[in-house]
């Protein structure tokens, strides 16, 4: 595969450096403007940007796919189970690589970059958030979830989102104010009211302290205790996010997962018509590694009530450097 990656849609002209940026829907951050921008040509640079993101998140899923007939060598990271392996590292290479070259000024948070000592700080300049593999532990077995994940933000705030769930070929995109879409097709969530009737989507996460284990258990004994129909967990935090989407499931929660997990997967299920906020019913902090994405008001308010809080280390205050 080659750094340059096809994409039809135009040439990207703007997006120069600044402090801050006009959105398409005329909404700025409070720093200071230094060149007015064109509203329709931010609009047509949101479409190229996703457009683009699509291209090399195919392109990343491939390589994922390819790499799957292989032998994998699984090195950690944080802990004996939060793994990584050289794909996870080939693979968001290629997407920064590609990206770079055509938007030079742009910034990342990659995961493995991340890992690799680089500062994982969300600012107002365009940034993509990268997980070249959500579902990693999923990867290295062959349990078939594993996802690309691709967030695009402008003043902090996440305006395109790309998770490709490889092994399905599901193309999960959603630019805000635009809808979101799995392959095209348009994405709403359940609209169950009723906790009991609902399925929730959690993880076990990679974190093995007895305190924090014994806090997740007792959060899904909880919510299984509700009672709900199930308690599913996918894996990846990027695929939890599209099944709330796509209406499959009535929620997810987490505690511990990173921004790169969930940058993409939280505007895809706003834009399907769900909520997405902080465990506690609060709004949600990208950085702060806790996530509540539900279909509605109802169900959320059912399981925050559940969750038993804790607070792990803020994404962007963590030493993520192994
Ligand atoms: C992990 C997955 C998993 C979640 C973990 C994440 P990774 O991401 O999203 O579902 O429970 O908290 O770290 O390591 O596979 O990219």
């Amino acid at each position: 595969m080659t750094g340059k990656w096809e994409e039809t849609a135009p040439a990207f002209t703007v997006f120069p450096e600044r402090k801050s940026w006009t959105l398409p829907n005329g909404s700025q951050s409070s720093s200071t403007i230094t060149q007015q921008s064109h509203p329709s040509n931010m609009a047509d640079s949101l479409q190229t940007v996703m457009d683009y993101a699509v291209a090399v998140a195919r392109k990343a899923g491939e390589v994922v796919q390819t790499a799957l007939a292989g032998d994998r060598k699984v090195m950690t990271k944080s802990s004996a189970v939060d793994l990584v392996t050289q794909t996870d590292q080939k693979v968001e290479k290629l997407i920064i690589q590609s990206v770079k070259e055509k938007f030079p000024t742009h910034r990342f948070i990659g995961e493995e970059s991340v890992a690799a000592g680089e500062a994982c700080e969300l600012t107002n300049e365009p940034t993509w958030i990268i997980d070249p593999i959500d579902g990693t532990t999923n990867f290295v077995h062959s349990f078939p979830f594993v996802a690309v994940s691709i967030g695009f933000s402008v003043n902090k705030q996440v305006e395109v989102g790309v998770v490709y769930s490889c092994l399905e070929d599901k193309m999960f995109t959603a630019r805000r104010g635009r809808g979101a879409f799995c392959n095209g097709e348009p994405l709403q969530v359940s609209e169950q009211t009723d906790v009991h009737q609902s399925i929730i989507a959690t993880e076990f996460g990679s974190n093995r302290d007895p305190e924090v284990v014994d806090k997740i258990f007792c959060s899904m004994k909880n919510v299984l205790k509700l009672p709900v129909h199930g308690v599913r967990s996918a894996g990846t935090a990027a695929i939890n996010m599209c099944l709330v989407a796509s209406g499959c499931v009535e929620a997810y929660y987490e505690i511990g997962m990173h921004v790169w997990d969930i940058a993409a997967g939280s505007l895809i299920v706003s834009e399907a018509g769900g909520l997405v906020l902080d465990v506690d019913g609060g709004q949600v902090d990208l950085m702060s590694r806790r996530v509540l994405a539900a279909n509605n008001r109802s169900i959320a308010e059912k399981i925050v009530k559940e969750i038993v809080l804790f607070r792990p280390p803020r994404d962007d205050a963590l030493d993520h450097k192994q």
